[in-house]
């Protein structure tokens, strides 16, 4: 296996390479970046060799091995293990994605894994989510309606109403859609990014919220909400086929209906 190597100017050093099981049938390499904010030093690619002989068939498999029998300390989120929370968001072969559902036999050559990019780390693979979770937050995210709600039952919606919250409902809040957004990079202390406003058009959407007036004064704002260039970034990398993308347009399309 040729060597790996870092570009000339990263600030992300070679880090340590672990021996590979011994008599290994089918060895492939993870080079997995590690941060530690205790030990004061700059962030290391590791380097571990897993036997695919011997491991089940996805990234986050190869994840619970290396933690399990090779080195405990290495650090990553995950809780369902089959796409449904989006704890294990992080980038794969340079793609914002879940680890559970990504196969391993779909990457060529060395399996190169970061946390998501343009976040803060808190170690290793765990990005930093509180300033995203108070973004997400900031829209109010549940159902808000003064009319009272039918004594005997839940507030009813037609097939149709319900329709339109397909495509809305399924976002696992996984942030892979955020992480990817260049607008989001540059801007994201006040630009609310791709997965915020998907939730935020998921109220807008329903027919039993009441509230969509105030919902649009508070998105209608030149960051919060225009610094959406539809790159379409997003859209391309939700591991849950979402379109955040045509989301964020149907906001701005309310927008311009309501004046
Ligand atoms: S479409 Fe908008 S939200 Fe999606 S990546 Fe582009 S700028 Fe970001
Ligand atoms: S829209 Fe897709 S990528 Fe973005 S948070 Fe939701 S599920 Fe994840
Ligand atoms: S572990 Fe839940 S989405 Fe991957």
């Amino acid at each position: 296996m040729a060597e790996f190597t870092l570009p000339a100017n990263s600030k992300i050093g070679t880090g340590k390479t672990w021996p590979a099981p011994p008599a290994a049938q089918r060895p492939r390499r993870f080079r997995v970046y590690r941060w530690n904010p205790e030990d004061g030093k700059n962030p290391v690619m590791d380097t571990y060799t897993v036997d695919l002989a011997d491991c089940a068939p996805m990234v986050l498999d190869a994840l619970l091995k290396i933690k399990n029998e090779i080195d405990t300390t290495l650090t990553f989120r995950r809780s369902c293990r089959e796409g449904v929370c989006g704890s294990c968001a992080m980038n794969i072969d340079g793609v914002n994605t879940l680890a559970c559902i990504t196969a391993i036999g779909d990457i060529k050559g060395d399996v190169r894994i970061y946390p998501l990019p343009h976040m803060p780390v808190v170690k290793d693979l765990v990005p930093d989510l509180t300033h995203i979770y108070a973004q997400y937050q900031s829209i109010q995210p549940w159902l808000q309606s003064d009319s009272p709600p039918p004594p005997d039952r839940e507030r009813p919606q037609s097939i149709d109403e319900r329709a339109k919250l397909d495509g809305l409902w399924e976002c696992i809040l996984c942030f892979c859609c955020t992480g990817a957004c260049p607008s989001w990079w540059w801007s994201g202390e006040r630009y609310l990014g791709p997965a915020v406003l998907l939730q935020a058009y998921r109220w807008l959407a329903d027919s039993r919220d009441e509230k969509t007036g105030e919902r649009l004064d508070l998105l209608e704002d030149p960051f919060r909400l225009y610094r959406c260039h539809t790159i379409m970034n997003c859209t391309r990398t939700c591991p849950k086929g979402l379109n955040p993308g045509k989301a964020i347009a149907e906001i701005k399309k309310l927008i311009v209906l309501r004046r």
